[in-house]
């Protein structure tokens, strides 16, 4: 038989006693996360959101709670009413923030069982956890551990430290639907079948860009709201189907305005676990960040800038090179401090390693106490010396090169940049580097299909020095190649390699949007039948405007130091976009189906 709480109310958490409380009367509540039995005594770690209390039933004095105390399992749910004791001297659990006290307690009831838990909660150590997959099916167990807790508080403090911020500079929060149609940020969408107009659909916002431009249209000049955003992607450690924003949009704005709140929003949050960024953050275009990191999200808290071997290497006739070169491609490095004695295993790991960012191959060079290398045959030891001096690499160095085009190179050396650091141990944990990434390009070139599509949203404005550029190459068919070279007023916040935040300064005047459309190979009746309300909107006396979205995700990721997306959402999706716990997305019933009007073709069952 279960006990009822009855009128019994909880005077403290678990974590909240003291020596400063010692011989008050108390009355706890929690889940037993342990329990060790010695004879006479049964000790419980009694366990709440706020930490774990030392409780002590004695047989000796009272017999009824010690009986009830020896039934307990982990997880049983409990409430115990007794005196707060100093702990016996030698008994001190410093680990403990209520590791001086325990509960002798006068009367135990049990509020309800538990079954045995699938895994083990309490475990020291992470890599000693269940897998994550059991994890995720019972979401509310993993939930209960520590760390768990600690990260969804800090999500929690870190939203409410960012309206916080916004609200105290005159941003006003407006929600928007979720209920809408599509919103291009270069995804899939998700959609959502209407039953009222059978045959059509509705789509899941990817973010409220236009409609967060349309406030600025209609006058509410500076927004932001905690918007969810769903996207039908590709997952990553630090991608989820569906995610969080903070969502802002400025009127009347300029770009240097956008950086300002950017840093600022960051830096509040910041605070709330004690690190200072600089007030104005170090800025570095895209082209920038590109040829030295072979990233648009450098992590900045290590050095290993790229090297240019190119001008070193026009003249070879080794031929790889060679047809690289001469197809406009390049030959860069990475100079691994230390690590001539990189052994051919090693080396291979690397290069199976950056063959999946679709380099070729991975060539070294290590300066031992003779200088090895794998193009030693083909380039010549005079050659290959010359290339360690180019590099500035010394005696002790290996140096990785990669030869491939600009954006083959830029991908596979950037991934092995952190690849590097992380297997040699070359970030230092208690770093924030944060920096913002300006100039993006407008436009990616799909090699596949020649076109281009929109590297930010079609929605943002090109810079105005390459305004001319852009025009021609939308209205002259034969300068259609020049839209690579567009730059646009778009830009990001990175914080410790993590691309914590994107925006751009807008399109607002209907005759650059018309060409962006057209840029982006609409026609006018297509950028009408999709954009035909925001195109009419634009044209009622749009103010300048520009803003930006934060991932909360990525946000509390670096709060948490954390590189795994799922550890700060309370209820996340598996990396093949599942819901182990509720285990969705399922089948719906015919009848449903029916009355949508939708029929399930065989083969996608
Ligand atoms: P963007 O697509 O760059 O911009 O997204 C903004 C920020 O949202 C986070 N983010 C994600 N987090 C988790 N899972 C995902 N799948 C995911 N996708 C994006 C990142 C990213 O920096 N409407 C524009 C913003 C604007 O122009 O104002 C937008 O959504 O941290």
């Amino acid at each position: 038989m279960l006990d009822t709480l009855g009128n019994l109310e909880r005077t403290h958490t678990c974590g909240e006693l003291r020596e400063s409380h010692v011989g008050e009367q108390v009355v706890l509540m929690g889940w037993v996360a342990k329990k060790r039995d010695f004879g006479v005594f049964t000790f419980i770690d009694l366990r709440d959101r706020e930490g774990v209390t030392q409780i002590v039933v004695s047989s000796e004095t009272f017999p009824d709670a010690h009986a009830k105390a020896k039934n307990l399992r982990g997880e049983f749910v409990i409430a115990v009413k007794g005196e707060v004791v100093s702990r016996a001297e030698g008994t001190h659990n410093a680990k403990l923030a209520t590791g001086d006290i325990e509960i002798k307690v006068s009367e135990l009831l049990i509020l309800n069982d538990a079954k045995v838990p699938p895994f083990q909660l309490e475990v020291a150590g992470s890599e000693n956890l269940a897998s994550e997959d059991t994890r995720l099916k019972y979401r509310y167990l993993d939930l209960r551990r520590p760390q768990l807790q600690n990260n969804i508080r800090m999500r929690a403090k870190a939203v409410r430290a960012i309206r916080e911020y916004f609200d105290n500079r005159g941003f006003i929060e407006i929600e928007t639907p979720i209920l809408l149609k599509s919103t291009p940020e270069g995804a899939r969408d998700f959609v959502v079948p209407s039953r009222i107009h059978t045959g059509k659909f509705f789509a899941l916002p990817q973010s409220p860009q236009i409609l967060k431009q349309i406030t600025m249209i209609a006058g509410f000049d500076k927004y932001y709201q905690i918007a969810r955003c769903f996207r039908d992607e590709d997952l990553r450690a630090d991608r989820q189907p569906e995610f969080t924003q903070l969502d802002m949009e400025m009127s009347f704005a300029n770009r240097e305005q956008a950086y300002r709140e950017m840093e600022g929003m960051f830096n509040h949050v910041l605070k709330l676990i004690g690190v200072t960024l600089p007030t104005e953050w170090p800025r570095m275009t895209y082209a920038e960040a590109m040829r030295r990191y072979g990233s648009d999200k450098p992590d900045l808290r290590f050095e290993m800038e790229l090297q240019d071997f190119s001008a070193e290497l026009k003249d070879t006739d080794f031929a790889p090179f060679a047809d690289v070169l001469a197809k406009d491609g390049e030959i860069k490095c990475l100079i691994v401090k230390g690590k001539a004695d990189y052994s051919r295993k090693q080396t291979d790991e690397l290069q199976d390693f950056v063959k999946r960012y679709g380099a070729g191959a991975l060539a070294w060079i290590k300066i031992g106490d003779e200088t090895t290398s794998s193009l030693l045959k083909v380039l010549g030891e005079e050659k290959i010396a010359a290339l360690a001096s180019t590099a500035k690499a010394e005696k002790g160095d290996a140096i990785l090169i990669v030869a491939g085009s600009k954006s083959v190179v830029a991908a596979s050396l950037g991934a092995l940049r952190n690849e590097v650091a992380r297997r040699e141990n070359l970030i230092d944990r208690t770093k924030y580097e944060a920096l913002i990434v300006t100039e993006f390009p407008m436009f990616e070139h799909d090699e596949a299909t020649d076109r281009y599509t929109a590297a930010h949203h079609p929605f943002t404005s090109p810079m105005d020095e390459d305004l001319e550029l852009f025009t021609t190459a939308v209205n002259d068919d034969s300068q259609h190649h020049l839209l690579g070279q567009v730059r646009a007023k778009a830009y990001d916040a990175v914080i410790n390699g993590y691309e914590c935040a994107g925006g751009s300064i807008r399109i607002h005047q209907k005759a650059i949007q018309d060409l962006n459309f057209k840029a982006l190979g609409m026609t006018p009746e297509s950028a009408r039948s999709q954009f035909g309300f925001f195109l009419d909107a634009l044209e009622y006396g749009t103010p300048p405007h520009g803003g930006f979205a934060a991932g909360i995700e990525r946000t509390c990721m670096i709060l948490c130091g954390t590189e795994n997306i799922r550890d700060v959402m309370a209820f996340p999706k598996t990396a093949s976009a599942q819901d182990l716990m509720m285990d969705s997305p399922g089948i719906v019933d015919e009848a449903q189906l029916e009355e949508l009007g939708i029929e399930v073709s065989s083969d996608s069952e």
